[in-house]
């Protein structure tokens, strides 16, 4: 019987972003979004299910800590209610009870999607613990429903379309909304340079936000215009066409800031430091380096490459005042068992 499982998961980089919800219940976005999975900033979740159903411990070693730390009543609550309903989905009727130690590769909550790279991980954990074959698409659609959506793009390899779901009933949309790969790691050499300005916590997490976003006058403008930006950024990855593309990715980060300063409470995610950031990497393109912004909900700025570029702006950005730190990351796999015992 297993009783411990070892997972890794990436965070990831949506090219075309996920803001505000459908349902709050089924975790259903109101479009398709994509992303890339980010090879070095990652969750390594450890699950140990244990018989006694009531003890449910989680220790969390944030970004360069040094030991791992008991994580609050209120976060195990969180966990314990999604590893009941995953229970639940994958039909185990025993009572069980958990110890949780994870890890992370980058700081948490400052807009780099650790959520993400956490939930996919735990989602696959519990699966692979109980010993329970199911699809990826299911998996994805499983990790979706822990709350943070952008979980179910961690599942598949390299570049993942999440698709938002169709159907009459409920169980319809439960599954049809989940993400699949669209290309291989290897597909394209696209690099995302992570400009750390700021590694503090951020104040309003995503989910939160989401609940927002349909207030916004901007919203009904952004689902207007999102039809086509998603098909075209899909023509733009198939032809592998750097300049279309990245214009497309800038695009879609003004129009969910748009939608987040304009939603009630607003939301204004950047500082000073990220629009500097934004407005040196708009310079960089005007000097012959093609490089292109994204930023998620959260202060820091992910800066897009092709690899021939990489070091150029590696280089220049190290030299900036806003940058305190940077992590470079590649196309990577999605959630993985690394061990189980
Ligand atoms: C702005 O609800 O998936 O990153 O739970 O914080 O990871 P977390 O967020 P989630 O919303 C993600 C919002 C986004 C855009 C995106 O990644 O698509």
């Amino acid at each position: 019987m297993i009783t411990k499982v070892k997972v890794k998961s990436p965070a990831n980089i949506a090219f075309i972003k996920y803001w505000g919800q459908k349902s709050k219940e089924l975790v259903l976005p109101y479009h398709d979004s994509f992303s890339m999975n980010l090879s070095d900033c990652y969750s390594i979740v450890e699950l140990e299910i244990t018989d006694d159903p009531k003890q449910n411990e989680m220790y969390v070693k944030k970004y360069k800590a040094k030991k791992h730390e008991k994580s609050s009543k209120e976060a195990i609550e969180k966990v314990a209610k999604f590893f009941s309903m995953v229970k639940d989905y994958l039909g185990v009727k025993e009572g069980k009870g958990f110890i949780i130690q994870s890890e992370n590769s980058f700081p948490q909550k400052a807009g780099i999607a650790s959520s993400a790279s956490f939930y996919s991980a735990l989602t696959l954990a519990i699966v692979e613990v109980f010993d329970k074959n199911i699809s990826e698409a299911e998996l994805s659609a499983l990790a979706r429903l822990s709350g943070s959506g952008s979980a179910c793009r961690s599942i598949p390899t390299g570049f993942t379309w999440w698709h938002k779901g169709v159907g009459e009933n409920t169980t319809e949309l439960l599954k049809s909304s989940y993400a699949e790969s669209i290309a291989d790691v290897d597909y394209w050499d696209l690099v995302d340079v992570v400009l750390i300005l700021n590694p503090d916590e951020k104040k309003t997490g995503s989910q939160e936000g989401h609940t927002g976003a349909a207030g916004s006058t901007f919203f009904a403008d952004r689902l207007l215009g999102l039809d086509n930006r998603v098909q075209e950024i899909r023509e733009a990855f198939d032809q592998k066409d750097f300049k279309r593309f990245g214009k497309l990715i800038e695009e879609d980060t003004l129009s969910m800031h748009m939608v987040m300063m304009t939603q009630q409470p607003p939301l204004y995610f950047w500082s000073g430091k990220t629009l500097e950031i934004m407005k040196k990497t708009v310079e960089l393109r005007e000097w012959g380096v093609e490089a292109y912004y994204t930023i998620d909900a959260g202060e820091n700025v992910h800066v897009i490459c092709q690899k021939k570029d990489e070091e150029k702006i590696i280089t220049y950005f190290k030299k900036q005042p806003e940058v305190q730190e940077m992590i470079v990351n590649y196309p990577a796999a999605g959630a993985h068992v690394l061990e189980i015992a």
